[in-house]
């Protein structure tokens, strides 16, 4: 059991060490309920990044994709036994889709609650999803990329507004992203 001691924090905050809070970049992506792989997805079985998260060219939330898409191809992908790793992370994964369970994503990006954020105009202004989510395509696990400070928002957002000053008034606005 690790004892906490008082001021402790204090002295990671002095040396300038970051406590860990929602925003700030991870290392390595959460533990997911059943591992799935973005490069066998994205990149191998070349599937488009919409496809799955069906609502970022439409909505806030890019969305997960439910276990009814998923079943679409995996009613034939069940197994592998010639490459026995993959085959090893398949089998947790039929197990639910067996048993009819969703499974509960952990999540790995996300912004504090009093920034508005949305997926819509981004990607209909052409920002591609690595810009913000790195190479997704070639990870294992999802990891945080981009540290998604308001440093870093407003950043790509003056460079954004230098394009088209008049129309991108307000991508440096505080009530853009603070409602
Ligand atoms: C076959 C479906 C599928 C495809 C294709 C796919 N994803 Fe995903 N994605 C998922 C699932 C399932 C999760 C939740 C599990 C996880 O985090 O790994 C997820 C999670 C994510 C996350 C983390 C969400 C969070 O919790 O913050 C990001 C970012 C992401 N995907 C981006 C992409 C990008 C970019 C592409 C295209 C290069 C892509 N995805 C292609 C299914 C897919
Ligand atoms: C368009 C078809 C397609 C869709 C949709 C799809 N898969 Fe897959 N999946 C595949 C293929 C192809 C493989 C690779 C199988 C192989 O080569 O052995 C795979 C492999 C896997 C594996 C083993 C490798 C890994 O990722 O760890 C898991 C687990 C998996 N899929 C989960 C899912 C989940 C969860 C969803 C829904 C979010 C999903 N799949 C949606 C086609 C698909
Ligand atoms: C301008 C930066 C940016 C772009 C471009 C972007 N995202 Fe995101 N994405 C974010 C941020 C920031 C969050 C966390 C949002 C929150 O917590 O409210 C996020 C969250 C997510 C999530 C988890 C929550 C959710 O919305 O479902 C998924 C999945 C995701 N993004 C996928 C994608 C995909 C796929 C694309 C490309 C089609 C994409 N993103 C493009 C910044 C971006
Ligand atoms: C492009 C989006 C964007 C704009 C514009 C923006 N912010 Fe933020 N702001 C964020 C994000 C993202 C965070 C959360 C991450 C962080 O704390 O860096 C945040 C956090 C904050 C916080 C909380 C800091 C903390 O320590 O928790 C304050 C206060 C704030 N913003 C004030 C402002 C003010 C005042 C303006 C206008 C001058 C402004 N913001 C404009 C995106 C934005
Ligand atoms: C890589 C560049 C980039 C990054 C990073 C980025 N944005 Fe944006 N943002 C844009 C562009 C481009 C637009 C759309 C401008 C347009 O539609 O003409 C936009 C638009 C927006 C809008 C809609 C503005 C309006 O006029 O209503 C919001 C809200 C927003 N961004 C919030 C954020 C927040 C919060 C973050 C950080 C978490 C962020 N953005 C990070 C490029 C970026």
């Amino acid at each position: 059991m690790v004892r906490f001691r008082p001021g402790a924090a204090a002295v990671l905050v002095a040396s300038g060490i970051a406590l860990a809070r929602p925003g700030a970049a991870a290392p390595a992506g959460p533990v997911q309920p059943v591992p799935f792989s973005h490069r066998v997805h994205a990149t191998d079985a070349a599937i488009g990044c919409t496809s799955c998260h069906v609502y970022a060219e439409r909505g806030p939330v890019a969305g997960v994709p439910s276990m009814a898409r998923c079943q679409g191809c995996h009613k034939f992908v069940k197994e592998d036994p010639e490459h026995p790793q993959l085959d090893a992370q398949l089998k947790p994964f039929v197990k639910l889709l067996r048993d009819g369970k969703p499974i509960e994503w952990v999540r790995v990006t996300r912004l504090p609650d009093h920034v508005y954020f949305t997926h819509e105009r981004h990607v209909r202004a052409g920002v591609r999803c690595q810009e913000c989510h790195g190479e997704v395509e070639k990870m294992e696990a999802v990891r945080q990329v981009a540290p998604l400070t308001m440093g870093w928002c407003l950043e790509c957002h003056h460079r954004k507004q230098r394009e088209k000053p008049g129309e991108r008034r307000k991508l440096t606005e505080c009530v853009t992203c603070h409602k």
